[in-house]
């Protein structure tokens, strides 16, 4: 049984805006991609890295060996699809699907969700606890909506782990419009189950993420 991972990083960064495909950004000397990698290398043992099609050699100089690379498609839904068809993966191997823009998530979130796969569960996702108080979108108007019990909430992270016939099983028959691939795979049936996540696994998506991500790099290059 092979513990496998696609890193997910063929998106544009539109929000963040950089001259570079987001997951090419260099913190503290190295890309996030290359992060990512590493991060998880430390957990499984085959990666691929689904990159933008234009951009695949630099994608190959950032991770420099430690991931295979292989153009993504125009949804994330698609680039994970196009990782998990470049692992071969066996029906037993466990595999984790994680974003690049999660850089710096702890890996010992990583090796719990594999912990609870290996467990009996069929999928496995980090989640944190809301921290700002919810209401539902406002009307036309703008009248807010009613405030929503944010203990009845959690925000998601990846990576998302599964027994790879699970996730193979959700790419092929779960609906298009799912927004990660747990929900992919619960929507038919499988058992997710949760693991505590990181606050090191937020998204890198905006400007204002990138402080945080150099002080978590210097921090994790410091000697
Ligand atoms: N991703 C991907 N293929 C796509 C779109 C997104 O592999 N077609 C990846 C991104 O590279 C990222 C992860 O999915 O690592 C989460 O997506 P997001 O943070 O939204 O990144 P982008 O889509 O690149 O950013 P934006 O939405 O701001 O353009
Ligand atoms: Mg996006």
């Amino acid at each position: 049984m092979t513990i496998a991972a696609v890193v997910t990083a063929a998106g544009s960064g539109s929000r963040l805006g950089a001259d570079v495909p987001k997951a090419l950004l260099h913190v503290e000397g190295r890309a996030l991609v290359a992060w990512a990698v590493s991060r998880l290398g430390e957990i499984a043992e085959a990666v691929v890295v689904t990159a933008p099609a234009a951009h695949l050699s630099a994608f190959e100089e950032a991770v420099d060996g430690a991931a295979r690379v292989v153009a993504g498609g125009d949804t994330r839904q698609d680039s994970v699809a196009a990782g998990l068809a470049a692992l071969a993966l066996d029906d037993d191997d466990i595999v984790l699907i994680h974003d690049a823009a999660r850089a710096f998530q702890d890996p010992s979130v990583a090796a719990a969700t594999v912990r609870a796969v290996q467990s009996g569960a069929d999928g496995a996702i980090p989640v944190l606890p809301v921290v700002d108080t919810l209401v539902t979108a406002p009307g036309p108007d703008g009248s807010v909506g009613d405030p929503v019990d944010r203990e009845a909430f959690r925000a998601v992270q990846t990576p998302q782990t599964f027994r790879a016939r699970v996730a193979l099983d959700a790419h092929r028959r779960g609906s298009a419009g799912a927004t990660d691939d747990a929900s992919l795979a619960r929507e038919l049936g499988y058992r997710i189950v949760a693991v505590d996540g990181h606050e090191w696994g937020f998204k890198v998506t905006r400007p204002s993420d990138l402080p945080l991500a150099l002080s978590i790099a210097a921090q994790l290059e410091a000697p």
